[in-house]
């Protein structure tokens, strides 16, 4: 079997066109021009590159973009005086604090005092256990383009056995708790897992999501299953910088039903996702229906 392959820079460019036509909407209908605001305190390099990124796709799809670069050595007082301020402006619909954060700020702390109605990448504690919980909360991107994606290839999720194979708090707690909001069966298997290849093996739907190259072979994978790879990992191979995902590609997709390049599969979702929900905190910080399609 030759798997489908999801490609996620098609299905994410179409997120971007609805989520554009939603905000003119918007604008045409009720004057309303979300704005997302993104704050990267130092000069990482690649965090420079995704706050120019989603930046530039933010202005793309219709709304105000508002970057904040603080210097290296900002206090923990001065970064917590701005989210305040963010919180309190009323143009601010989105509030993102690019991470990695400097070692002598607490990323726990200034997450959790952004507004929660504002917190587009879904971390603050009240989204979490919103989520957790079943009630309406703002999502994290990633998973939520997965379950985009997911839903969009099996139609209903009901009853499928899911395995999600890594546990952080951004990718793989929040995407067990999506797919078991869908009605999945759902295990959540990471590194330390007895019989790893066993448990993947019984998976319908396999979200990896663990930050190891290559990790997961296509022995692993049930024939048919849906592979969903969240990996971004760079190795060097034959000389050269390859980005490659947790799964082995190749064997992957000679088993598989469906599956995820890397790159072009789940990497453009995220920033797709970030769009739809700033357009989802505007829509429901003006009392106006939420867009169709683009939550949760
Ligand atoms: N750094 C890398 N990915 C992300 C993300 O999704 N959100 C934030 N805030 N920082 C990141």
């Amino acid at each position: 079997m030759s798997a489908k392959i999801i490609d996620g820079k098609a299905f994410a460019a179409g997120v971007r066109g609805r989520v554009a036509s939603h905000v003119a909407r918007l604008k045409a209908d009720h004057g309303i021009t979300p704005g997302l605001a993104v704050v990267l305190v130092g000069e990482d390099p690649a965090s420079e590159v995704y706050v120019r990124s989603k930046g530039k796709s933010t202005v793309e799809a219709g709304m105000n973009s508002y970057e904040h670069k603080l210097d290296a050595d900002t206090s923990e007082a001065t970064l917590l005086a701005l989210i305040d301020a963010l919180n309190k402006d009323p143009a601010v619909n989105g509030i993102l604090v690019q991470l990695p954060l400097p070692k002598h700020l607490d990323a726990d702390l200034v997450i959790n005092a952004i507004d929660p109605a504002k917190d587009v990448d879904g971390f603050h504690i009240s989204n979490v256990g919103l989520l957790g919980t079943g009630q309406k909360s703002m999502v994290p991107c990633t998973p939520l383009g997965c379950l985009m994606m997911l839903r969009d290839h099996h139609g209903s999720l009901s009853g499928l056995d899911a395995v999600v194979v890594g546990r952080s708090n951004i990718v793989g707690k929040p995407m067990a708790q999506l797919l078991l909001g869908d009605s999945c069966t759902v295990t959540i298997a990471h590194s330390r897992t007895k019989d790893l290849a066993e448990v993947c093996r019984r998976a319908d739907i396999l979200v990896a999501a663990v930050g190891r190259p290559e990790m997961i072979p296509g022995d692993w994978v049930k024939p048919g299953a849906t592979v969903i790879d969240v990996g971004i990992n760079r190795i060097e191979r034959d000389g050269k910088t390859k980005l490659v995902g947790d799964v082995h590609y190749a064997s992957c997709a000679e088993v598989a039903g469906a599956i995820t390049p890397v790159p072009g599969g789940v990497g453009p979702m995220t920033i797709a996702c970030l769009l739809a929900n700033t357009l989802t905190a505007a829509c429901r910080a003006n009392g106006l229906p939420e867009p169709e399609g683009l939550t949760a």
